[in-house]
């Protein structure tokens, strides 16, 4: 298994990252998307309806669960099982090219961390029969680091063209480190607004590996207005070919 995360700050384009990470190891099955930011626009972004399914986010079965929210016949089950059953049963979404997970808005450590290790345990457990695992971050590391479970392959920071652009790329690299996160390798990669001319300095300006640029994408633009999958997105197109690079770059 392998597990790849992408951070960086809001608007920067990681949801699209990890939704075109989808797409580029589509034929590698069986894969696992865990959308573990509040914002929750992966599954869109990938042509998932979670409404349409009925599926419920973690936070959802923490909640039913602490509340006692949950179908008769499941209270007189132990703790353990009743998420096992409602997680299986409710959160995991099985799609044709990946399974989902969605970790919804309301997960905080607090007092009720029985159920969360629970849950954690549980995520832990099916992420090892995956041969991807792709995390979509929220815009706050610390968040991340109570829903991410073991040790990240790849984590690719994806900066955009402010002036301070390095500075928060160097930060981050820090912080990732001193909340604890494990990970192999860190690669920075310039968000498709991120000027050319500037791609050489970023190794030299910030110390961390160059993965690449994720170009500028018209239609990934437009799909976003519209809602439509980037499954749907060409082979030959600007964005999908820039992951082919970063991949095959980075050794995938
Ligand atoms: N390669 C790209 N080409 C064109 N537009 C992009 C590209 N990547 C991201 N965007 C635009 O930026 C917006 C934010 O991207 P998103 O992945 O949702 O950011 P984040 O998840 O970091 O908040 C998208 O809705 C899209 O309009
Ligand atoms: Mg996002």
């Amino acid at each position: 298994m392998k597990k790849i995360v992408s951070i960086g700050r809001g608007g920067v384009g990681k949801t699209v990252f990890i939704a075109l990470l989808a797409k580029y190891f589509r034929d590698q099955k069986p894969i696992l998307l865990i959308d573990a930011d509040p914002d929750q626009n992966l599954a869109e972004m990938t042509g998932v309806d979670l409404g349409k399914n009925g599926t419920k986010t973690v936070s959802d079965i923490l909640f039913d669960v602490k509340f006692d929210k949950i179908e008769e016949g499941l209270k007189s089950l132990a703790l353990a099982d009743k998420i096992d059953y409602l997680f299986n049963q409710k959160v995991l979404y099985e799609g044709k090219y990946f399974d989902f997970i969605s970790i919804g808005t309301k997960w905080t450590e607090g007092c009720y961390c029985q159920p969360n290790n629970i849950l954690k345990g549980i995520i832990a457990k099916i992420e090892k029969h995956y041969s991807y695992v792709l995390i979509d971050s929220p815009a706050g590391l610390e968040h991340l680091n109570r829903r991410i479970t073991s040790s990240i392959d790849e984590i690719f920071a994806i900066i955009d063209p402010s002036w301070k652009a390095f500075e928060s790329a160097k930060r981050v690299h820090k912080l990732v480190q001193e909340i604890g996160i494990k990970f192999k390798n860190f690669y920075a990669v310039a968000n498709y607004r991120f000027p050319d001319e500037r791609l050489e300095s970023i190794e030299k300006e910030t110390g961390l590996k160059f993965a690449g640029k994720l170009r500028y994408d018209e239609d990934i633009e437009n799909y976003s207005l519209s809602g439509k999958s980037i499954f749907e997105l060409i082979e030959d197109s600007p964005a999908f070919n820039s992951i082919k690079e970063i991949m095959k770059k980075v050794g995938y």
